[in-house]
This record gives structure tokens, C-alpha cells and sequence, in this order.
């Protein structure tokens, strides 16, 4: 796509400020104007009045010259205001826009992107089209007005002089233009540089804890230093083009400076230009290189805008969507599941699951067991609608889930993990998650039920207790206990638990086993269970194995086929003795 396709799509965000904007360019010229008039002014109090020794009139120039620097001072911080205000609405608009995006896409999107990238997105990405507001398109259409008022200023009064004094100027253009895209290069590559550090600094964080425990620390700041040493290197040749285009740019303006007093003196003593003119043009030249100087960074704000508008425009057409239906179904959900002939691949040709059928109907509690690796996560994603299968049907009460909106389906369904997430908040936001609907009655009487009242009870301030971060102070299975209650509160139809009942001690089972007893009482449970001793009362076993249903049956006929299952119990049970 070209750039200017990118551009297009994002002007709807800015002409909807186009009020505000169009107000902030008439102050913006209002300004100029008012700055571009005081050289003139003085050029007339030189030549009119200090030269004839008017006092009169050299009060009254000098009361117009102040009141051209009261417009100046005015508009300019009105100027400023509004187009700070345009650029701040716009990047809210732009962040909503993104956050929503964000959140809708579907969970197979963020196991691929790491999620360093997508905050960028959502942060620098947006901070760079307001810098295109402010900074480049109202400050380019500035310098324009300087550049054109000053041109027209010094040719208006002096022609001659004009055309000499402007000579450089083209010198300076091409060097602006020139080192300007050198300049630009290795600020792109500067910006790539900052986006590795930052998936590498979010992804060390992330598993900060693996790093520490297997010594990683020196290979992994090796990987950064590498980064970080490329980012300097790369920086510091940009800065350094950059001040060699500043450097070249001041010294063509000494030029016309140089050019100013040698023809203008010139002119003066042979009597066809003054020295009020000299002065005049000494200000405007002086005023006609501060845009070039400036070119480059307004030009390096304009491509990193276009570099973002590039990022945000594929991220917004990212369309790995789980779609809702355009007449979704709404009916009463019993938690009939049902799986039927189901084959899923994550990755093309390499199917995760085959012929999956399988049923659990209300009231019942089917359970899933296989080899780590066998695909017993996956038929959680799909029951979820995480994922949709590439063939075959995910039935709720005989009806596709396809045809359900997501949110209502799930709004049934509640998933309770091994890997409990317990986020920073209180203990009551982390069993309702901010659902206001949820009374404290309840929130109560689900704790109850699961047993772990007594101990949020226990607690510094009961419910209200503050939880650090991902649940730092809390034991694994009081998070596991808290996750049930979450579960509970929601009174879901279906209960898909993944290895719920792993890794705690014998005590904290029990309280665990009760409490998912009460959790599954009256409804659906897909259990998925390493540990095949919670399971034995389940009403079905299903022993999945790479991907295919290699048998079915009840705890005691599976152990009567001496098969798999009969593999998995006794592999377990000689482990435990
Ligand atoms: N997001 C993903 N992208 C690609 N492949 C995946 C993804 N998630 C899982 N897989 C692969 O799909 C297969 C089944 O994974 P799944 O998580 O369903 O296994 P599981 O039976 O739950 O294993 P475990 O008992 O270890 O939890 C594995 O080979 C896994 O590597
Ligand atoms: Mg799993």
C-alpha cells in the first residue's frame, strides 16, 4: 500500500477536530504575521523616523511594534492550546479505537504476538500521530508562512538585494534534503532498535523468575547488550548527520547574512537602499533558514508518523476475529455439551485434533485424560470458542455454538485452570472481577460453599484484602479455592476444569475435592485431569491420544480393557507407591 492509502485512513480521526483545527491554523497565521511585521516596522523607524529624528512618530511606531508582540504572544499560546487539544482528543479517540480492537481479537492472535509490540502499538504508535498534529502538519504549514511571508517581505521592499541574499538558500534546500533522508534511514533503524530492546526487556521480565533459577542472567543481558549496543551506534550516527545538516544550514545563513551587509552596504552608500532596509533584511534572513534548520526533525516526526500509521493500520486490519453471528440465538442453555466429528489444527497440516465425539450432557461429569500433548487443553479452547474447528460441529443443547454470540455462550460456561490468574486487587474483585451485578451475599454463600470463608476470614481485612500482584502472598491452593468460589458467583451451566487438582499437598486436596464437589453439584463438568484418582466416580473417561479419542468408558471398564487408560492408572499408581 502506498503512504498515502495509510494517510487516508486515519484522516476521518483528525477532520472530526476539523473546527478546532482550522481555528488553531488562523491563530497559527495570525502569529506569523504579527512576528513577520515587526522587522517591517522597524525598517519604517529607522528610515522614517529615527533618520528624520520624528519622536512623534517614533511613539507612534513603537506603540504599533508592541502591540504586534501582544497579537504574537497571544495567538501563539491559543495557537499552542488548541492544537494540543485536537492532538490529545484525537489519541483518545485512537486508543479507545485500538483497546477495543485489541480486546476482540481472538486468543490465537496473542499466543503468536508478543505483547511488547502490542503495547507499543497502544502507546509510542498513537504518542506519534499527535507529534504529527502538533509538530508536523501545523508546525510544517508554519514554516511555510515564514518562509513565504519573509520572501515576500524582503522582495517587497528591496528586489535587487532580495535576489542576492537568497542565493544560498537553494544550497541550503538541497542539503535539507539530502542529509534529511540519510538522517531518516538510521531514524528508522534507531526505532527498530527500540522495539527489540522493549520485547526483550518485556519478555526477560516475564520470565524473570525461569532466568533466575537456571543462571540465564548473563546469556540474557548478553542478548540485550547486543541490542542496546546497536541502538547506540545507530543513534549516535543519526545525531551526528543531524548536526552536520544544522551546522551546513547555519553556516549558508552566515552566508546571507555576509550577503546582507556586503550588497546591502554596498546599495546604501550608492544611495538606492538604507540602512533601515540592512536591519529589515538581517531579521528576515535570519527567520528564512529557521524552517530548514528544522526540516529535518519535522521531517523524521513526519516518517516516524507514517511508520506508526503503517503498524496501527495493520494492527487495526488485524481480522482474526472469532465472529458473532448476524441473527445470533437466544435460549434458555441447559449445558448439554456436545462434540461431533471434530479435527482442529493450530497449524495448517499438522491436526491437533481428529474426530473428536464426545458428549457431556447437565448434571453429568465427563472426564479427559491423555499424554501432556494429546489435545486435552484444545477441546477446552474449542468448547470455549477460542478457537472454531476446521471441520466438524461444538454443539450447546443440540444447537452449533456458532450460532450463539460468544459472550452469551460463555456467559454459561465458567473455566477454572491450574495456573489459577489472580490479579492485583482485593479478594472480593477477584472473586465477582469487578462484576458490580454480583451482591456480597453471594460472593459470601459461594465462599461457603467452597470453604474458603474462614480463611479469606482470616485475612487482614476479609474480603476487602488487597492481593499483590498475579497473588504473590496467597498459597496455590487458597488461589485455587478462590478461583472456584469466581467460578461459583457466576452460577455457569458448564464447568470446564483443567487440571484442577494438581500440585498441592494431601490436606489442601481434600478442602479442594470438597469444594469442587460443590462447584460441579447440578451442573455440566468437562474435567481434564493428570491425576487419575479424582476422577474415578466421573460418568464417562474419555483417554485422548494425539489428537484421536482412543477410548472411552467408566473408571472401571477402561481398567478392565488393560489399554491405555489401564497404562496411564498403573503408571501413576506405581509412581505414587
Ligand atoms: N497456540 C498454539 N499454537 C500452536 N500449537 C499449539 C498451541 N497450543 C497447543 N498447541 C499444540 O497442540 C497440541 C495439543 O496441545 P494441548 O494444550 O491441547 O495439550 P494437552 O493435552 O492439554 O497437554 P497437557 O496435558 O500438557 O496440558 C500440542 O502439541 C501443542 O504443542
Ligand atoms: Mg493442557
Amino acid at each position: 500500500m502506498k503512504n498515502s492509502n495509510y494517510i487516508k485512513r486515519f484522516i476521518p480521526y483528525i477532520t472530526k477536530y476539523k473546527l478546532l483545527i482550522a481555528f488553531s491554523v488562523i491563530f497559527l497565521l495570525v502569529s506569523t504575521i504579527s512576528s513577520m511585521l515587526i522587522p517591517f516596522l522597524s525598517k519604517q523607524a529607522i528610515d522614517k523616523f529615527i533618520s528624520t529624528k520624528n519622536i512623534q512618530g517614533l511613539i507612534h511606531i513603537s506603540i504599533l511594534i508592541g502591540i504586534a508582540i501582544g497579537v504574537l504572544f497571544i495567538s501563539k499560546i491559543i495557537q499552542i492550546y488548541m492544537t494540543n487539544l485536537a492532538g490529545q482528543r484525537i489519541m483518545k479517540d485512537l486508543r479507545h479505537i485500538l483497546f477495543a480492537h485489541m480486546e476482540n481479537l481472538a486468543v490465537g492472535f496473542f499466543s503468536r504476538e508478543p505483547s511488547g509490540k502490542i503495547i507499543t502499538r497502544v502507546t509510542n504508535d498513537v504518542e506519534n500521530m499527535n507529534q504529527l498534529l502538533s509538530s508536523g502538519i501545523v508546525a510544517l504549514l508554519g514554516d511555510l508562512s515564514i518562509l513565504a511571508f519573509s520572501i515576500g517581505f524582503i522582495f517587497y521592499i528591496n528586489p535587487r538585494l532580495a535576489a542576492i541574499v537568497i542565493l544560498p538558500m537553494p544550497v541550503a534546500i538541497l542539503a535539507a534534503i539530502l542529509l534529511g533522508e540519510k538522517m531518516e534511514r538510521l531514524y528508522e533503524k534507531v526505532r527498530d532498535f527500540v522495539v527489540k530492546m522493549n520485547i526483550r526487556m518485556q519478555e526477560t521480565l516475564s520470565g524473570i523468575i525461569l532466568i533466575q533459577i537456571f543462571g540465564a542472567e548473563k546469556r540474557e543481558s548478553d542478548k540485550f547488550t547486543e541490542i542496546a549496543y546497536g541502538y547506540r551506534k545507530t543513534f549516535h550516527k543519526a545525531q551526528m548527520t543531524s548536526i552536520i545538516l544544522r551546522q551546513t544550514i547555519n553556516i549558508l545563513s552566515y552566508t546571507s547574512i555576509v550577503l546582507v551587509i556586503i550588497f546591502g552596504g554596498l546599495m546604501t552608500i550608492k544611495g538606492i537602499a538604507t540602512i533601515g532596509t540592512i536591519v529589515a533584511f538581517l531579521a528576515y534572513t535570519q527567520r528564512l533558514y529557521g524552517p530548514l534548520r528544522d526540516l529535518s526533525d519535522k521531517f523524521s516526526i513526519l516518517q516516524n508518523a507514517i511508520s506508526s500509521m503503517k503498524k496501527l493500520s495493520s494492527f487495526l486490519d488485524e481480522k482474526e476475529f472469532i465472529s458473532d453471528p448476524e441473527n445470533p440465538i437466544e435460549k434458555d442453555i441447559k449445558g448439554d455439551v456436545r462434540l461431533n466429528h471434530v479435527y482442529f489444527s493450530y497449524v495448517k497440516n499438522s491436526p491437533t485434533l481428529i474426530d473428536i465425539n464426545l458428549e457431556a450432557s447437565h448434571g453429568k461429569k465427563i472426564a479427559i485424560v491423555g499424554f501432556t500433548g494429546a489435545g486435552k487443553s484444545t477441546i477446552a479452547n474449542l468448547i470455549l470458542r477460542f478457537y472454531d474447528p476446521d471441520s466438524g460441529t461444538v454443539e450447546i443443547d443440540g444447537t452449533d455454538i456458532r450460532k450463539f454470540k460468544k459472550r452469551f455462550i460463555r456467559s454459561f460456561m465458567a473455566i477454572v485452570l491450574q495456573n489459577v490468574f489472580i490479579f492485583k486487587g482485593t479478594v472480593k474483585d477477584n472473586i465477582t472481577l469487578g462484576n458490580e451485578k454480583i451482591t456480597d451475599e453471594e460472593i459470601i454463600r459461594a465462599a461457603k460453599k467452597i470453604g474458603v470463608h474462614d480463611f479469606i476470614m482470616r485475612l487482614p481485612k476479609g474480603y476487602e484484602t488487597e492481593i499483590a500482584t498475579e497473588g504473590a502472598n496467597i498459597s496455590q491452593g487458597e488461589r485455587q479455592l478462590i478461583s472456584f468460589a469466581r467460578a461459583l458467583v457466576y452460577k455457569p451451566k458448564i464447568l470446564l476444569l483443567d487440571e484442577a487438582t494438581a500440585a498441592v499437598d494431601t490436606n489442601t486436596e481434600e478442602i479442594i475435592e470438597k469444594g469442587l464437589k460443590k462447584l460441579m453439584e447440578g451442573r455440566t463438568s468437562i474435567v481434564i485431569a493428570h491425576r487419575l484418582s479424582t476422577i474415578k466416580n466421573a460418568d464417562m473417561i474419555y483417554v485422548i491420544n494425539k489428537g484421536r479419542i482412543a477410548e472411552k468408558g467408566t473408571h472401571k471398564e477402561l481398567l478392565k480393557n488393560k489399554k491405555l487408560y489401564y497404562e496411564l492408572y498403573t503408571m501413576q499408581f506405581s509412581q505414587i507407591n
